[in-house]
């Protein structure tokens, strides 16, 4: 697929070099038929509202002063304030969180979050920092985009190399900043500073319980299922012990460090207190080595990716023999995979759906902020497991109308939210 743009585009952007926004441009274009008049707006979503580029200096524990790029875009506000994650990778450029922070704003518009999307990064390889370098940076950071954050204008998350401390040194720069404090200006914090019980399993519960939707669409039985899942960290770890909890067989884990595979399925609870200790699968021995590649071949009811970008492409996607694919990972399919997989019949529940229970948990983290009133655990997974299904239902049911993917059909219902807002709030002034 050419990753040539179908218009005009800003000056700040190499057309010849577009990055991840082209991938976002194209998944755009393929929408915009769908969008019926709302299509007289479409231009508002191929280009971020605001894009803010920071220097931020720090000293160094040598003395010296060191300088980092730091980003933060808003792509689009018209459901609510910006909502989206900061991830600190030395790789980051302008254009990749140009488009994290588009798929935020698709993301949270197809859960019917009332927010916007954005997204926010700084340039850094973190693992050459030491703890104090890194909240300096943080610190300095937060001060600099902290013209345009708050808890009613864009609120920052965790996401790649950031966590719960680092939230914990935005809130608190923010706060200083503003002489009050602002819990609701970052989530994913700490539960001692207004952080949300359920939030860390809350990526992984959403993409168990896509898949059980998925699952019934398409005639699968989840509690005799089997299960691929590629990383085992966080959102894999959490999805791979609710499926073994339900009865499934995870037959099939693959990280860093290799592949396991047990076709009888494996003892999930054995595997996570193995990686706990080891960092990784390799070496469990209540399974066998699996070449890496042929990890993709195995015959399965569910395939998770939940590690990486691209991981599923034109190399390996002919090769699939999943029934269903649930994306838990951001973009782990490419668009040329992504059409192999439909011709195949495998079914692909799109990464900006599957994977929406963080920042629905986010959500929820926010309102009781406000609220300074805090919800049990219970009633967060219920009211997660809920707005997950009701969010399924729309996207599917969409796909159904329109005889699409579930990733068309998630933007068709994520887009038409965002130009029904534009549209209604019309052009200031
Ligand atoms: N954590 C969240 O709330 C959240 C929310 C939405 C999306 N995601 C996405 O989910 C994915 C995983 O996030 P996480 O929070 O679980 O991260 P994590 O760091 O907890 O785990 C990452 C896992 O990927 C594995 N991995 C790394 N490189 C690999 C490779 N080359 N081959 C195979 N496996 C490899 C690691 O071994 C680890 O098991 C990312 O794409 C992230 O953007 C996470």
């Amino acid at each position: 697929m050419s990753d040539k743009p179908t218009h005009a585009l800003p000056s700040y952007l190499d057309a010849e070099h577009l990055g991840p926004w082209g991938i976002y441009l194209q998944q755009v274009d393929r929408v915009t038929p769908y969008l019926g008049p709302l299509a007289r707006w479409v231009e508002t979503l191929k280009r971020p509202k605001r894009a803010l580029i920071v220097d931020v200096p720090i000293e160094l524990d040598n003395g010296s002063i060191a300088h980092f790029e730091g980003y933060r875009v808003q792509h689009n506000t018209s459901r609510g304030p910006g909502k989206g994650g900061v991830r600190f990778h030395q790789d980051v450029t302008l254009s990749e969180v140009m488009a994290l922070a588009a798929w935020m704003s698709v993301k949270n518009a197809a859960v019917n979050l009332p927010y916007g999307g954005a997204k926010g990064g700084i340039r850094v390889d973190p693992r050459v920092l030491s703890q104090s370098e890194l909240e300096r940076m943080t610190r300095r950071y937060t001060s600099e985009i902290g013209v345009i954050i708050g808890p009613s204008k864009d609120i920052p998350a965790p996401d790649v190399n950031t966590n719960a401390q680092t939230m914990a040194w935005m809130m608190d720069t923010y706060s200083m900043n503003e002489g009050a404090t602002a819990t609701g200006v970052v989530t994913g914090k700490p539960i001692a500073l207004g952080g949300s019980l359920g939030r860390v399993e809350a990526t992984g519960r959403g993409v168990f319980v896509t898949a059980c939707e998925a699952a019934r669409d398409r005639n699968v039985d989840v509690s005799t299922a089997r299960v691929i899942v590629q990383g085992f960290g966080n959102v894999g770890g959490t999805a791979a012990r609710l499926f073994h909890e339900t009865g499934a067989k995870v037959i099939a884990v693959q990280d860093h460090t290799g592949t396991v595979y047990n076709p009888a399925g494996l003892d999930v609870h054995k595997l996570l207190s193995h990686v706990s200790q080891k960092g990784g699968v390799g070496g469990f021995s209540a399974g066998e080595v699996l070449d890496n590649a042929q990890f993709w071949e195995l015959e399965t009811e569910f395939l998770i990716p939940a590690a990486l970008e691209g991981q599923i492409n034109e190399a390996n996607a002919g090769k699939v023999r999943a029934k269903i694919v649930v994306e838990g990972a951001n973009g782990p399919t490419t668009p040329i995979a992504d059409d192999i997989l439909r011709e195949n019949g495998v079914y692909v529940v799109p990464d900006v759906l599957a994977n929406a229970g963080g920042v629905t948990v986010s959500y929820f983290e926010w309102v009781q902020d406000f609220s300074s009133f805090f919800w049990s655990e219970e009633e967060i997974n219920n009211r997660l497991e809920r707005l997950m299904r009701e969010a399924y239902a729309a996207v599917s049911q969409m796909a159904k109308e329109h005889n699409v993917t579930l990733r068309t059909a998630a933007f068709i219902v994520a887009c038409t939210r965002i130009l029904q807002a534009r549209q209604v709030r019309g052009l200031y002034p």
